[in-house]
């Protein structure tokens, strides 16, 4: 596949990035001798139909800023070869970005367990969960609600988990997460009309996806010892706070602050230095502007356009601008 003409319509066809058509054509020829290139057409444009996405309504997800990261270049350079390197993301939250490109190797993580716990149950037991979620289906009221959100996640099997995990971000407010000081999940139920409770035929197709990524609950910081030079990095963390009223740092019950965002720029320079594919999306405040101005001629500052739906007030759900630094 090396003609870019062929690559470029595909790519349009698709409604993916040229790397995608490559990626795919990769692993295509690795089982095929000799391709006919109209039978690679018809399969690509199938396998990307029928591609999963994520499973989980996540407050700060990334997926209607595909489409710009693709427009403006903000996805894995042609230089990042997929046979090669390694897929980061460890913020991983819904994983917009990871269902969007779809890589062959990833390593995806994140410090809430209970996300972790649920993707793992996709891949590992997703029958189990599918029966799981049709018994809460079936029991859809706010008191079932209150009471899911009540039991005590010591006491549940991981497949209990993903369930409940599933079933409350499907049915509370504005599918948010949310959690107390001790960790607890406090997001109000959503009276949302029919939510998709148990979307079936999506969670197989992750789970056949997710078969051969590694899925891991632990702190960003862990990804320094395992991104290798060739490797892509994409950090989405908690984002630092346009203003005080707006914070909304309540991922995890260990909050990212300051402190935090400066060992996050940290890491994202040693991960420059070994030779990796940085990317990091953030608020697009002067504290953010200023912690990534003038590190280095290739570390770049660019700017998107983000609807996000994270103010409680309707009427404030604008349009924010987001920061997007790329060492590429
Ligand atoms: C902005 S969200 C990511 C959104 C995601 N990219 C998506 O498309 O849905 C930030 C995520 O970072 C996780 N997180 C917070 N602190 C963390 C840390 N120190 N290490 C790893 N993950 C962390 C949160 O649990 C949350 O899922």
């Amino acid at each position: 596949m090396q003609n870019v003409k062929t690559i470029n319509r595909l790519a349009e066809i698709t409604g993916k990035h040229p790397i995608h058509i490559k990626m795919f054509f990769l692993q295509y020829a690795k089982k095929t001798e000799t391709i006919d290139e109209a039978s690679f057409e018809r399969d690509i444009i199938v396998y990307y139909k029928e591609s999963p996405k994520p499973f989980v309504k996540w407050v700060g997800g990334k997926r209607q800023l595909a489409k710009q990261f693709r427009e403006m270049n903000l996805y894995p350079p042609d230089e990042f070869d997929p046979k090669t390197g390694t897929y980061f993301e460890p913020f991983v939250g819904g994983g917009a970005m990871f269902f969007d490109l779809l890589p062959q190797k990833a390593v995806l993580s994140d410090l809430n367990s209970e996300l972790i716990t649920t993707y793992n149950v996709i891949k590992n037991d997703v029958e189990k969960l599918i029966g799981k979620l049709k018994e809460h289906k079936k029991k859809n009221t706010k008191e079932h609600f209150l009471e899911v959100r009540a039991w005590d996640l010591k006491k549940l099997s991981d497949v209990n988990i993903a369930a409940r995990f599933i079933f409350l971000n499907r049915t509370c407010f504005n599918g948010m997460y949310r959690v107390n000081k001790s960790g607890g999940f406090n997001v109000p139920y959503g009276a949302n009309k029919n939510p998709l409770i148990c979307d079936e035929d999506n969670l197989m197709k992750v789970h056949k996806k997710l078969q051969n990524i590694e899925i891991l609950n632990e702190d960003y910081k862990k990804v320094l010892g395992k991104a290798k030079k060739g490797d892509f990095v994409y950090f989405d963390p908690p984002y630092y706070p346009v203003n005080v009223t707006s914070s909304f740092t309540s991922y995890t019950k260990e909050g990212f602050f300051e402190k935090e965002q400066i060992e996050l720029k940290d890491a994202f320079m040693k991960l420059h230095k070994k030779g990796c594919f940085v990317k990091l999306s953030n608020s697009n405040t002067p504290f953010i502007n200023e912690l990534y101005s003038g590190l280095d001629k290739n570390v770049k500052i660019n700017q998107v356009f983000a609807g996000r739906a994270i103010n409680s007030k309707g009427n404030k759900r604008g349009k924010v601008k987001e920061v997007v630094v790329v060492n590429y």
